[in-house]
């Protein structure tokens, strides 16, 4: 069987592709490098052994998509390929508009096209804005509160669509919580560029040296500890999640949407201290103001993921503190040489 991953030198998408090998699927990589690079795919193959079909195209590009759907006999699709930083699609919403919903457009027109209806679609746990109770299940009431979030709102509409339009497709939107950590060997990881947004990569730095301190973004929010609470699920556990759901798909009618989160909420703080049991190393920090747009609780009720994948996260905490300091330790400035 050959799956298309779009995005799949990214973060998320250079762990499925290393399971997708393991499990003997064939894989081709459809990446325009914006936020990534080959390198995560020449790790991947030395892991695995096995070799992928590297593909440097842009989803917006009917060209770029043609070529490959012409060349290749492709069953189903995993698309990761868009744009994820909220601060970003806040100033530059046309850009998040314009990559994350119209190259969506241009690749389900082109999977149309060449008759390939399957496709798993990564979603946010974003599209539940703020939640008004936790844990989240996936019929709680859906809302946007940047163009981000909204992009993914929009697409998963536009797969809905699609399916009332013509059943043939078969459309499996994951609703991802906080993903974190990276593959045991350290060899791949989250590789930002700049300053990271997210928490787990901003404590690796600090960790190893890189950032001074640690802001912690509010400590008066209605939690244990004051600071926010999250559902940090470890990367190789998410990225089961997508094999489960590529399994999945030829039996399911229509659009199937399921959390793929742990179920387990930690603080700002208690991260901290995960890592520093991991890593031996001090992170310092400093209390700063709420973070805007920030809520104080999210995490994810992972019971239909159970009952319908049969998935659920089994790596803990202590495990993506581990996996996130060996990468980051033995790979101080990500991909760069
Ligand atoms: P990532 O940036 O590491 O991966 C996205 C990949 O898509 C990158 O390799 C990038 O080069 C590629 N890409 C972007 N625009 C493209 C385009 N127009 N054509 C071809 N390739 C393009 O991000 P990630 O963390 O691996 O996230 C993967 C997906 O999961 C994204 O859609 C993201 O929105 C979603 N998601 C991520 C998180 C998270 O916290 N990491 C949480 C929820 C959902
Ligand atoms: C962010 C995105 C969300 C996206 C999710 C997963 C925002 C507003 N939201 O959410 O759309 O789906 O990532 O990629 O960016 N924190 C600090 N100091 C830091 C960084 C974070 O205290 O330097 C805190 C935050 O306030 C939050 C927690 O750590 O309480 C987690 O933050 P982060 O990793 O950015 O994830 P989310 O806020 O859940």
């Amino acid at each position: 069987m050959t799956v298309l991953v779009t995005g799949g030198a990214g973060y998320i998408g250079s762990h499925t592709t290393l399971l997708l090998l393991e499990a003997g699927y064939d894989v081709i990589v459809f990446d325009n490098f914006s936020n990534a690079s080959p390198e995560s795919i020449k790790r991947v193959e030395a892991l695995t052994g096995r070799k992928v079909t590297l593909i440097e195209g842009d989803i917006r590009s009917r060209e770029d998509l043609e070529k490959v759907f012409l060349n290749h006999a492709i069953d189903a699709v995993i698309h990761f390929a868009g744009l994820k930083a909220v601060g970003e699609s806040v100033e530059q919403p046309l850009r998040y508009y314009e990559n994350n919903v119209c190259g969506t457009v241009q690749l389900c027109e082109v999977m149309a096209e060449y008759g390939c209806r399957q496709i798993v679609f990564s979603s946010s746990a974003t599209v539940y804005g703020d939640p008004h109770t936790t844990p989240i299940k996936e019929d709680f009431p859906l809302s946007a509160t940047n163009p981000y979030g909204r992009s993914k709102l929009f697409i998963e509409e536009i797969l809905r669509d699609l399916y009332v339009s013509d059943s043939a497709w078969k459309v499996v939107l994951l609703r991802y919580f906080n993903p974190v950590g990276a593959h045991e060997s350290g060899r791949i990881g989250e590789d930002p560029s700049g300053i990271p947004n997210n928490l787990l990569p901003f404590i690796a730095q600090t960790a190893v040296g890189k950032r001074e301190k640690l802001s912690v973004f509010g400590n008066d929010y209605d939690t244990h500890d004051g600071t926010g609470v999250r559902d940090y699920i470890h990367v190789m556990d998410l990225s089961e999640g997508h094999l489960k759901a590529l399994e999945k798909l030829p039996q399911i009618e229509g659009v199937l949407t399921v959390n793929l989160g742990t179920g387990q909420g930690y603080s700002v703080l208690d991260m901290v201290k995960a890592f520093e049991k991991a890593s031996g190393q001090k992170v310092p920090y400093e209390f700063a103001p709420r973070r805007s747009g920030d809520i104080a609780k999210c995490y994810a009720d992972p019971t239909f993921a159970k009952e319908v994948l049969g998935w659920e996260a089994k790596r803990g905490i202590d495990e993506m503190c581990e996996d996130t300091w060996r990468w980051q330790s033995s790979n101080p400035n990500g991909y760069q040489l």
